[in-house]
């Protein structure tokens, strides 16, 4: 059998494989989204962006506990007035590789969403990724956007109106109907959902001092702990939305990123795994995906999605 064709389209835009980094990981230099496209990753996504520059919450801000990692980073980031010009940077080294780009962004207020889109959409990114599931930021009622889904599908709706750029919605598994909220902001007009952002928030404590590790005390869990139930909201998620899905959550092997396609993703995030295996993480799923779709005879990935019933 020759090569299996490993390429998906999200949005009308073709990505040479599924696999897209997730945001938050390595995504916050031009350099740096450049080098993980050489890696081998078929679409990448910044670090999510706000209104004004964000120094983040203290160290220690990320740790492996041992079946993942808890992070409380705080959306540390520029402002977008300098994530503009890195963007338009990383667009230039990104388009002789064929790969695209999401910008994902966040914002304190439904209108603050709006305004960074207008001024992201000047660099001109293939996706704009709309983090409305950070637990950092919530709405009037301390809720993370994405547990709402009226406060979900306004944001979605005000975006939508001030670019035609394709909007992908990042939603939050702390939730308890996921699918109600996808639905939701598929009616406001998003383009994809990417789901899931970290679960939790969680605590880890050291038990020599007595006290939680994370400067912040609690934060994001990820990576292979959070699997099962990232590949059980794609399913849900996938059974009530028409639009395409970027499944994320622990996919550390090529039998995870099939696992997220089975389930009803069209392309898939890596985060953690990043973190863990370092670059070479893309290729070696590409290669176990390339394998395992060989032994099986399976000539493309629309013949594997949502195989699971
Ligand atoms: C250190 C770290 C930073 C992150 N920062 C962001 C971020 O800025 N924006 C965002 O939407 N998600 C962020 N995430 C969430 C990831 O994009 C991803 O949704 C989540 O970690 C689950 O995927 P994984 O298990 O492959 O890491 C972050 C995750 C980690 C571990």
């Amino acid at each position: 059998m020759s090569e299996p064709d490993l390429s998906v389209e999200l949005c009308g835009v073709r990505l040479r494989n599924p696999l897209a980094l997730a945001a938050g990981i390595l995504g916050t230099s031009a350099e740096l989204v450049a080098r993980v496209a050489r890696s081998g990753a078929g679409m990448v996504t910044t670090k999510s962006c706000g209104p004004s520059p964000r120094e983040g919450h203290p160290n220690p801000t990320v740790l492996d506990w041992g079946h993942g990692l808890i992070n409380a980073v705080g959306l540390a980031n520029p402002g977008v007035e300098e994530e503009v010009k890195i963007i338009a940077q990383a667009r230039e080294l990104l388009e002789p590789l064929g790969v695209p780009l999401a910008a994902s962004i966040f914002a304190e207020t439904v209108d603050g969403f709006g305004e960074v889109a207008r001024k992201i959409a000047e660099a001109e990114p293939d996706f704009i990724e709309l983090n409305i599931s950070c637990p950092n930021v919530s709405d009037e009622f301390g809720r993370p956007f994405a547990c709402d889904a009226g406060d979900a599908a306004r944001i979605t709706a005000t975006v939508k109106e001030i670019t035609s750029i394709p909007i992908i919605v990042k939603l939050s598994p702390n939730v308890t109907d996921i699918s109600a909220i996808a639905a939701s902001v598929e009616q406001a007009g998003a383009d994809a959902i990417a789901a899931i952002n970290t679960l939790g928030p969680g605590m880890v404590i050291d038990i020599h001092s007595g006290q939680p590790i994370l400067a912040n005390k609690v934060g994001g869990v990820s990576g292979p702990a959070i699997r099962p139930i990232a590949v059980r909201c794609v399913y849900d998620i996938y059974r009530t939305v028409e639009i395409p899905i970027i499944g994320i959550g622990g996919v550390t092997e090529g039998r995870d990123a099939l696992e997220m396609i089975m389930a009803g993703a069209t392309a898939v995030g890596i985060g953690s795994a990043v973190r863990y295996q370092g670059l070479g993480v893309f290729e070696t799923i590409l290669d176990e995906m390339r394998a395992f779709m060989v032994e099986r005879g399976h000539a493309n990935l629309s013949r594997l999605r949502r195989i699971a019933r």
